[in-house]
């Protein structure tokens, strides 16, 4: 059967932690004869598709899939007839006979399944509006090598019920983690994916008051206050979200070894001010790095 990776749920956690050790295993490497003589995709292509815009991702998932041996293939899909209307299922069909694996970013969750349902190569997704699981890799491979460990590690999530708070919501559910979202009343995450990753035994507690979650805790994070596709609603969220800036007043709430974290871009003075994101605590552009090692580590698991 194809594996997938439309959440960080289609990894058992076994597989989620060795991943991780390679990620590590390949950023130490980088740029060495060994790694540079080690190309686990040579002779394999990988379509990289957005929908929406994108840096990191798409800079990572190339320069990852080049450094790898294999042939990336980058899809604006408004270039192509994707953005015609070509169904899905008869994309995912030239997707299979074309390439052994494909990235994709989009809206709707649904339509990461829809390919993913027709593809009999890995479909991965790059960000849809439910998950980012591609950062969630990144941004556990920052706390581990911050913390020494998941299991335990208290990180607060101050914001948005988005995507990302989905994806920290599964890692919870995957590492052991103790999450704590403070969101405000209409922008909580889905109960049902907060349900499921219970079900899982996720420590995940939700509440609106941003103190109550940054209360101790050893990862302060949070995200932009309107993901792309949200534009419309910028002025209503600018106020549904006054108070929930992560300033220094609120990095005095966790823990003094307390480390930020934030997926990018950042609106300075809007969800995080500038003296955090870019003050000691700060670990952003690790974070940033760590989309090409924990994609790598990402693609040789499914395809390498
Ligand atoms: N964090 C992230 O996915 O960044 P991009 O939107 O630039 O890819
Ligand atoms: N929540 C943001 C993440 C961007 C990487 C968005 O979906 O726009």
């Amino acid at each position: 059967m194809t594996r997938h990776f439309r959440t960080l749920l289609d990894l058992e956690r076994d597989e989620l932690a060795d991943l991780l050790d390679r990620a590590d295993r390949l950023k130490a490497a980088r740029g060495t004869a060994a790694a540079l003589a080690d190309k686990p995709l040579a002779g394999k292509s990988v379509a990289v598709v957005f929908e929406k815009a994108s840096t990191r991702t798409r800079i990572s998932f190339e320069v990852g899939i080049h450094e790898l041996g294999g042939q990336p293939v980058v899809l604006i899909a408004g270039d192509t007839q994707m953005g015609r209307g070509e169904p899905l299922s008869d994309t995912a069909m030239m997707f299979s006979r074309f390439v052994h694996g494909v990235t994709y970013r989009t809206f709707g969750h649904d339509k990461i399944e829809a390919l993913a349902a027709g593809s009999s190569v890995p479909v991965i997704n790059a960000l849809s509006d439910a998950y980012h699981p591609c950062q969630l890799l990144a941004d556990l491979q920052c706390v581990r090598a911050e913390k020494g460990r998941l299991e335990g590690v208290r990180v607060a999530w101050i914001g948005d019920g988005n995507n990302m708070a989905h994806s920290w919501i599964n890692a919870a559910a995957q590492t052991g983690l103790s999450l704590r979202l403070a969101c405000p009343e209409g922008y909580r995450p889905n109960p049902a994916i907060l349900e499921k990753a219970r079900g899982l035994g996720a420590d995940v507690t939700l509440t609106d008051d941003p103190r109550e979650a940054l209360a101790g805790v050893d990862v302060v994070t949070t995200d932009v206050w309107t993901s792309m596709g949200q534009e419309a609603e910028t002025q209503a969220r600018l106020r549904a979200f006054d108070g929930y800036i992560v300033d220094e007043a609120a990095m005095r709430l966790a823990d003094p070894s307390a480390i930020f974290l934030h997926c990018l871009p950042a609106h300075r003075g809007e969800e995080v001010s500038a003296a955090v994101i870019d003050g000691a605590q700060s670990r952003v552009w690790d974070e940033a790095e760590n989309r090409l090692h924990a994609q790598k580590a990402l693609l040789v698991h499914l395809l390498g």
